[in-house]
């Protein structure tokens, strides 16, 4: 009989759980979709209770390395245990023992591209990562092999659910951003520690995979500019809302004249752009390109089927080329090993785009004269204003909103730093992105 295509699953958590429970439930599709049998056979996991509900019987998982990555029988290796410790290993290892690799770690893909995408080039086996960015969108294989006619020009979108999910029950509801947190957590779109989503490493984690693909490079995570959610105020989301705009943490993968640009911040989108209806955990992005023009994609961005479904894709794909004994797959990222290269991203200070600006004044005579002589000076030209009064005890201080049209990032941060050293001003400044 022919030998079935065999997989060691390691780390059955939120994901392992839900690859399991698909390939149960899914299995004469998957098999069919292959052309040869396919099975989990063995699994890395520590946690009694998970090896328990897995289905899995006690020879057939450890907490061992060796006993997934010295088995020759092992033709695929799931990696879904995340972080870069053992993660990293995993994956290094697998690939150096001829076998294929899928993995869902944008964490590890991001910060250590430099090491990963290099090794999985020169690996026998095959690498598949769909679910490391956007959960059940195929945002990647769209990028890999959809649009490889076209220059990509931006790749940007909403790619973290709970922040979403967040800012959509403050704009909904007009939640602070405690309360917000506090609900996405009970029903389980937030973690115990939402750092990494609210503060927008996972998103910026994202981008940089993104990048990668969209312009044929390796990338520098630590280049990225991350501005997270967590400074964000029901006033901000209340004058947005007062002049047709949506507040949404945007990830941002983009290419220009300037060169190339990553960053993830929140940033203002008009009511009409259809990633302002985006709302609750879900994910959107947008790809640019110069013959193909812009689409978007949306979908569930994380959660244990969406991803799961990421991840079987993945499987499926490699388990089609081992059942043809294909020798190559489509590359990794987008181009041959020979033109990934090292490339560089440019800083904040160089963008041009419109900017938010509230400012917290004192309410007196002669505050607006010398903050706009400030932005005039520093050639920023304002489109509008908004002031608001209210009264905060003894002093009182109102919220003076300006909407400038273009200007340059660094004539934008020059100009809130000097109006910050003002005497009438009560707070520093918040600066958010228009998205032109
Ligand atoms: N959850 C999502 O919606 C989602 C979406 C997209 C991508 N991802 C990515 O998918 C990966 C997995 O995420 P997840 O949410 O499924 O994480 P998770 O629920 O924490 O699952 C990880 C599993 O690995 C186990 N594990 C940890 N260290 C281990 C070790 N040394 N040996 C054996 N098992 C070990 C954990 O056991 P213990 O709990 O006992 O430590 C846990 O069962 C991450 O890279 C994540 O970024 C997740």
């Amino acid at each position: 009989m022919e030998k079935p295509i065999k997989i060691a699953l390691c780390g059955i958590g939120t994901v392992g759980k839900g690859v399991l429970e698909l390939f149960d439930k899914n299995m004469a599709l998957i098999r069919q979709r292959i052309g040869k049998d396919i099975q989990i056979v063995k699994a890395l996991e520590k946690d009694p209770e998970k090896i328990k509900s897995s289905g899995l019987t006690s020879d057939q998982v450890s907490d061992s390395l060796d006993f997934v990555l010295e088995d020759p029988e092992i033709d695929i290796v799931i990696e879904l245990i995340g972080g870069d410790t053992i993660a990293k290993e995993i994956i290094l290892r697998a690939l150096d023992n001829g076998k294929s690799v899928v993995t869902a770690n944008k964490a590890l893909l991001a910060e250590h591209s430099d090491v990963i995408f290099p090794a999985t080039y020169a690996a026998k086996g095959f690498f598949g990562f769909e679910a490391s960015v956007a959960g059940g969108i195929p945002v990647l294989r769209n990028l890999r092999e959809g649009f490889t006619g076209d220059e990509i020009s931006e790749v940007s979108g909403i790619i973290n659910g709970t922040a979403n999910y967040i800012l959509s029950s403050m704009t909904e509801n007009n939640d602070d951003f405690e309360t917000a947190l506090a609900e996405a957590q009970k029903l389980g779109y937030a973690e115990a520690d939402p750092t990494f989503d609210i503060e927008g490493n996972d998103t910026a984690h994202k981008v940089c995979i993104l990048l990668n693909l969209a312009y044929n490079g390796l990338f520098d995570f630590k280049q990225i500019h991350i501005e997270g959610i967590t400074k964000i105020e029901p006033i901000d989301i209340e004058i947005a809302r007062e002049m047709g705009y949506t507040i949404k943490l945007l990830g941002k993968a983009i290419s220009s004249e300037k060169g190339y640009d990553g960053r993830v911040h929140p940033s203002l989108i008009k009511n009409n752009n259809l990633l302002a209806s985006v709302k609750g955990p879900f994910n959107a992005l947008l790809i640019k390109g110069n013959f193909l023009g812009p689409t978007i994609s949306y979908g569930a961005g994380a959660g244990s089927h969406p991803t799961a479904s990421a991840v079987v894709g993945d499987i499926i794909e490699i388990g089609r080329l081992l059942a043809n004994d294909r020798k190559h797959q489509t590359f990794p990222l987008s181009c041959t090993n020979e033109t990934l290269i090292k490339k560089e991203l440019i800083s904040i200070d160089e963008i041009e785009t419109e900017y938010y600006l509230r400012l917290t004044v004192q309410d007196k005579a002669g505050v607006l004269a010398k903050v706009t002589k400030i932005m005039g000076d520093n050639n920023i030209s304002i489109r509008s204003m908004i002031q608001k009064s209210e009264n905060n005890g003894s002093v009182v201080s109102v919220p003076v909103v300006f909407f400038t049209h273009n200007a340059k990032e660094k004539d934008v941060q020059r100009s809130i730093e000097q109006i910050d050293q003002l005497s009438f001003i009560e707070q520093p400044t918040r600066l958010i992105r228009i998205d032109a």
